[in-house]
């Protein structure tokens, strides 16, 4: 037997990133913890946010046209949720979390030093959907801390610990499974 439930946001885990936003140069800087993102295009590279326009965030990525997606670790756990639950309006939540603004090297927004990945995207389109408005991005240059690097020059993401979201909670990743077409793989 299945339960039918009314349509909601119940697919899980989800990424959740820190996006910075502002204008670096004129010392405007913002975090805005978001967790419907997601990749949506490879070549060009795209991304979203989906972002309430009630936020202090959207006027900014609004305006500038420009957001950071800083990938979390567990170390930036705490931060990921206090940037989710303060608002930019009233309080500077780089102070407030020791976080440090990095200027961009593709965008003039912040980066947050502190995140290992940053990924700098421009907007696209503003898509209208109902509760959140869609900023469809492209993906204009990343950075990484490469004290990540392997000596092969590979990114070591489960290195840096992430982190993902389920229905309310923070989880790091989980065992390891399998790597992309093991499923086909001849066995030796
Ligand atoms: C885990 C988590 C995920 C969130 N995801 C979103 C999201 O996808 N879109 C959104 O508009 N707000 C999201 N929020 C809420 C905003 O982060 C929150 O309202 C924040 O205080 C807005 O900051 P600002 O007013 O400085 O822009 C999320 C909060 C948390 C804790």
């Amino acid at each position: 037997m299945r339960e039918l439930w009314k349509p909601g946001t119940v697919l899980n885990p989800v990424p959740v990133v820190m996006v910075s936003c502002g204008d670096f140069e004129k010392g405007e800087k913002n975090i805005i913890t978001i967790a419907w993102t997601g990749t949506v295009n490879s070549d060009p590279a795209m991304a979203f946010i989906s972002v309430r326009p009630s936020r202090y965030s959207y006027e900014i990525i609004k305006r500038t046209e420009e957001f950071v997606i800083n990938l979390p670790t567990e170390e930036l756990a705490f931060a990921v949720d206090y940037c989710g639950v303060k608002s930019g309006r009233d309080t500077d939540k780089f102070r407030d979390m020791k976080l440090t603004a990095a200027k961009g090297s593709f965008t003039g927004c912040p980066i947050i030093k502190e995140s290992p990945v940053a990924i700098e995207c421009r907007v696209k389109d503003i898509i209208p959907l109902g509760s959140h408005h869609m900023f469809l991005g492209e993906i204009a240059g990343i950075s990484v801390e490469n004290k990540f690097m392997d000596k092969n020059g590979r990114f070591c993401y489960e290195d840096t610990l992430p982190i993902c979201y389920s229905h309310g909670e923070y989880y790091g990743l989980g065992k390891y499974l399998g790597k992309f077409g093991y499923s086909v793989k001849k066995k030796k």
